[in-house]
């Protein structure tokens, strides 16, 4: 909070040792940082608590997972039971088949569902899925979206502008070193219909499936252009290629039926984690009877060993009870606090005097060092000062203010009217603090 000293002495002595033992003394890359990294002892509700004693407003959220803020009471409860009852039987039980059906009558494009455990899994066999399905081998990609960081995905996500080539036939650039050349993916740039046509017209025949964050998240919080995606459904359409909405971040977050149900068009396929069971790592591949019947008839492979694992799925079924049954309750105060934080912080900016964009649906978010009116894609996100955005979010934690570092910011539902007016005066405080103009 404004005014708050942290210390970070045993976070110190925690990430020296780290460094010894884990590879970069992290465990994901998504948590490396220029200083030490957050070592969280405990987290409720709207709050992380440091191994220091030093407590966060969090606006991560476990980079999206806790829509009902962290240790929901009906997760918690759920999730106790069923580690005395089992925590993994590698077989078939009684909650998945409810919790299957759940989705698929909250979700419009979904009829049949296959789990996973984490949405890097899940992603992954959607696109198998689409090859095995239409016979085809190319996947259209846009520039500028995660789906994972497994090798075949992870390309062209943040790519440098010096390697990602012509705006409207962008090249596929890897994303680590190690990873094999890119095979049968075509990069596109999002939010231009005329560019995906001319590419389809390009590939005609050999694209299985065309995939997108329906609103992305990944490099910005981004929506689609009135009628854009209304032109990708009729292009998959005429060109027999399957529309993938990768709803990981969007997937019960915007609406109880995902992005999908929030924009108003049906994808043919689409996968869903985080968000879908109260932090619990459960994810799903979802989507149209005729095509996820390839898996039903064993054409197409799906396994693991940890799919439908009994404590997940029983997170999963309390988080899902919950976002269906208590939808107005659930996504009003979603957009209500989104909504408010977004206009505070503008305001802040512009107290402050500094260009700053503030975009996004409300319970997902964006803030944008920038004098420009609007980001459309990638290219416009990378446009925009990521430096200045890696010294705010410093600044912001060392008030007590977690964003994810890019500049994005997850609401949930355990977030207070108290929470975002408190956000907003630290914000300010923090803008006030970096080396501006
Ligand atoms: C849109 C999207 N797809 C896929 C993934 C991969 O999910 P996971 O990290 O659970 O493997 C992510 C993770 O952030 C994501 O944002």
């Amino acid at each position: 909070m404004v005014g708050m000293t942290r210390t970070l002495d045993v976070s110190r002595d925690l990430y020296t040792t780290a460094r010894r033992y884990i590879a970069g003394g992290v465990s994901s890359d998504a948590r490396r940082t220029a200083g030490v990294p957050l070592y969280v002892d405990r987290a409720s509700g709207s709050r992380l608590w440091d191994v220091d004693g030093n407590v966060y407003i969090d606006y991560v959220l476990g980079q999206g997972p806790a829509l009902l803020g962290h240790c929901p009471p009906a997760v918690v409860e759920a999730v106790t039971a069923q580690v005395a009852r089992g925590i993994v039987y590698s077989a078939q039980h009684a909650a998945e088949a409810r919790v299957a059906e759940r989705l698929c009558a909250m979700v419009p494009a979904a009829e049949r569902v296959r789990f996973n455990t984490v949405g890097s899994e899940a992603a992954h066999a959607s696109w198998r899925l689409a090859r095995g399905y239409t016979g085809r081998p190319k996947i259209l990609k846009f520039e500028g979206h995660y789906h994972g960081w497994l090798d075949p995905v992870l390309y062209s996500v943040h790519p440098s502008l010096d390697d990602a080539g012509p705006q409207d036939h962008p090249r596929a650039v890897p994303g680590t070193a190690g990873q094999p050349p890119a095979a049968d993916l075509v990069i596109c740039p999002w939010n231009d219909a005329e560019a995906l046509a001319g590419l389809m017209d390009e590939h005609a025949g050999q694209i299985a499936a065309v995939v997108m964050e329906p609103v992305l998240c990944n490099t910005g919080a981004i929506e689609p252009d009135p009628g854009y995606l209304k032109a990708v459904r009729e292009l998959c359409d005429r060109h027999g290629s399957l529309l993938i909405f990768d709803e990981i971040i969007t997937g019960f977050r915007l609406a109880p039926g995902g992005a999908q149900e929030y924009l108003g068009i049906d994808p043919d396929l689409s996968v869903f984690g985080k968000a879908m069971a109260g932090g619990m790592q459960v994810s799903a591949l979802a989507g149209r009877a005729p095509v996820m019947d390839a898996i039903s008839s064993g054409k197409v492979a799906h396994a693991g060993t940890f799919n439908s694992q009994p404590v997940g799925i029983a997170a999963a079924e309390a988080t899902l009870r919950i976002l269906d049954e208590q939808r107005e309750e659930v996504y009003g105060t979603l957009y209500a606090r989104g909504r408010q934080l977004m206009a505070g912080l503008r305001e802040a900016a512009a107290k402050v005097g500094v260009p700053m964009l503030v975009d996004g649906p409300g319970p997902v978010f964006q803030t944008y060092f920038t004098d420009a009116p609007a980001v459309r894609d990638y290219r416009d996100f990378a446009a925009t000062d990521r430096a200045m955005m890696a010294r705010l979010h410093a600044a912001l934690l060392d008030r007590g203010v977690n964003m994810v570092p890019r500049g994005l910011w997850f609401l949930s539902t355990a977030h207070t009217e108290a929470d975002v007016a408190a956000t907003v005066g630290v914000f300010e405080d923090a803008l006030r603090s970096l080396p501006l103009g």
